[in-house]
């Protein structure tokens, strides 16, 4: 078993256990763009970030996928992790100003306006949820990453109607944005 401090509290958890698995089991908000307890962690939105005091040293891991150790002591809401949610917030504003989403969570944090101008915009956050979803519920790639940069997008194979679609709608239900339309086919 592993001791550590979360939020001022001690805990003792099995190893391997992640700090959100623990902070969600007491109850404690860590906000969460890409994770979904059904998935493995990906790591992407790092919304989820805290502050870790490791050793007398600080840092700022994402809490998805950074499982407790011996010792450790954890914060999920210090004034670091604020400004770094904030900044994200900021950004995640500036790429999807229309998802509702990402609207609340920036009001939450009193983030109003992004001082980030993006030329094109888009719902989609890129978190890969959906790529995970069609991969680890459905067991199919219908989606996946394509292209690099600014132009990184989801996509069906080649940009066609992908044969693979079992049509489960488990990209759409997971999405955090609400990016993935369904459209009923005629
Ligand atoms: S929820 Fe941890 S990085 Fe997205």
């Amino acid at each position: 078993m592993i001791k550590f401090t979360l939020d001022g509290k001690e805990f003792e958890v099995t190893k391997g256990t992640t700090i959100l698995e623990v902070a969600r089991g007491a109850g404690i908000k860590i906000p969460t763009l890409c994770y979904h307890e059904e998935m493995s962690p990906y790591g992407s939105c790092r919304l989820c970030l805290v502050e870790v005091i490791k050793r007398g040293w600080p840092s700022i891991q994402p809490a998805c996928l950074y499982p407790a150790q011996e010792g450790i002591e954890v914060m999920t809401d210090s004034e670091r992790v604020r400004k770094n949610r904030k900044i994200l917030l900021e950004l995640y504003l500036a790429r999807s100003p229309d998802s509702e989403a990402i609207r609340e969570l920036a009001r939450e944090y009193g983030v109003r306006d992004t001082r980030f101008k993006l030329k094109e915009t888009s719902n989609c956050i890129l978190c890969g949820l959906c790529v995970r979803a069609c991969e680890e519920i459905s067991g199919r790639r219908a989606i996946s990453f394509a292209h690099r940069g600014s132009k990184r997008a989801i996509q069906t194979p080649f940009g066609e109607l992908a044969e693979l679609c079992v049509g489960c709608k488990a990209c759409a239900y997971v999405c955090p944005t609400r990016a993935i339309e369904i459209e009923e086919a005629d």
